[in-house]
């Protein structure tokens, strides 16, 4: 959970943030499996919170939605456009309409018809939405903004772009967001989204790697595992070999991106999620990858409040890149 506030003249301060680790299986695949737990979690993070503020944005799993581009003439009516919108998502879900939650966003002049408007449409299961907005209702919030993952991670981009020769513009940026149980791969082309894929790896091979080696529970190797608490061979022994397993598993995402698209390369990569913490990734993923390697800190740019120390907000930064991009979403603007 982060709360962001202005800080005037476009700049934001981090107002305060919190963190409460889900157990394994409380999330499968982005469907909750445990919601009681989920719930219990979001009532810690809100209490350790203590803010005032009790509206919130939050978001489903990329696989948890459907999306479409479309092409809009660029004189349609706002009833036109509703029209065609809804024609389509009864193409896109594979379930009656009346268990859709729908919306789209006019994108703009599409890239190679600049005459025509493009639209997104996005449609979920009505559940998945409600289950969520239910959660953060039981402990008390307010659901105002259901965004996708994948587009707040878009905006939080936006607090990195500035951080890449020429602003990011046309540059072809690959966001690995390696969370526990799996990477979220998007590429980021001149700023819009052009592929996206998830992967199965994630940080928790290596905590079961280090509760195997060391004889520890499941949540002493994860403790040990982010304080770094481990004995001499766990660098060359243990360490190591997940991260080329890392290093590999970005390299068959890149190539499946070419294989999809006609982009031939990246100009970097952003490691985000909380696996960006570990030390030496982004040194093992740029001598393999040979290509420009940044761990993600969408926050490099704002104001702190005086509650956010600045060394924990840099260590945690990347675990954050999503939440980031919600907690820049405007409640009134919408
Ligand atoms: N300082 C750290 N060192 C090593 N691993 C870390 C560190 N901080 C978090 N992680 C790992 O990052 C993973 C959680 O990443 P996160 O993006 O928060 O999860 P998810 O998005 O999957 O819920 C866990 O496997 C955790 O062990
Ligand atoms: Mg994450």
């Amino acid at each position: 959970m982060l709360e962001l506030a202005d800080s005037g003249k476009d700049i934001r301060r981090v107002e305060r943030y919190a963190m409460v680790a889900l157990p394994r299986d409380t999330v499968v695949d982005g469907n909750i499996a445990k919601p009681e737990v989920v719930e219990a979690a979001l009532r810690e993070a809100w209490k350790a919170m203590a803010t005032k503020t009790r509206e919130v944005a939050l978001a489903l799993p990329a696989a948890a939605v459907i999306t479409k581009k479309i092409l809009l003439p660029p004189d349609a009516s706002e009833a036109d456009i509703e029209t065609q919108v809804s024609a389509e998502a009864n193409q896109m879900a594979p379930f009656p309409l009346d268990e859709v939650s729908l919306d789209y966003q006019i994108l703009g002049p599409a890239p190679r018809n600049p005459n025509e408007n493009e639209a997104i449409i996005v449609v979920s299961r009505r559940e998945r939405v409600e289950e969520r907005v239910a959660l953060a209702e039981a402990v008390g919030l307010r659901a105002q903004i259901m965004d996708v993952d994948t587009f707040a991670a878009l905006t939080a981009f936006e607090q990195i772009a500035f951080q890449l020769p020429d602003n990011g513009r046309n540059q072809t940026v690959a966001v690995v967001d390696i969370g526990a149980n799996a990477t979220h791969v998007c590429v980021v082309h001149d700023k819009q989204l052009v592929y996206q894929r998830e992967h199965a790896l994630g940080g928790y091979v290596l905590t079961q790697e280090i509760a195997r080696r060391y004889d520890l529970s499941t949540d002493e190797a994860e403790d040990a595992k982010r304080k770094g608490l481990l004995p001499d061979n766990y660098e060359s022994e243990v360490l190591q070999p997940f991260l080329d397993a890392v290093s590999l598993e970005i390299g068959r995402a890149l190539q499946l991106f070419f294989g999809a698209t006609s982009h031939q390369s990246v100009d970097h990569i952003l490691l985000a999620g909380g696996c960006a913490a570990i030390p030496g990734l982004d040194d093992v993923v740029h001598s393999r990858m040979q290509t420009s390697t940044l761990i993600a800190n969408p926050f490099a740019k704002m104001a702190l409040s005086n509650q956010v120390k600045a060394r924990q907000l840099a260590a945690d930064a990347p675990a954050l890149f999503v939440a980031c991009g919600l907690a820049m979403r405007r409640f009134d603007a919408s």
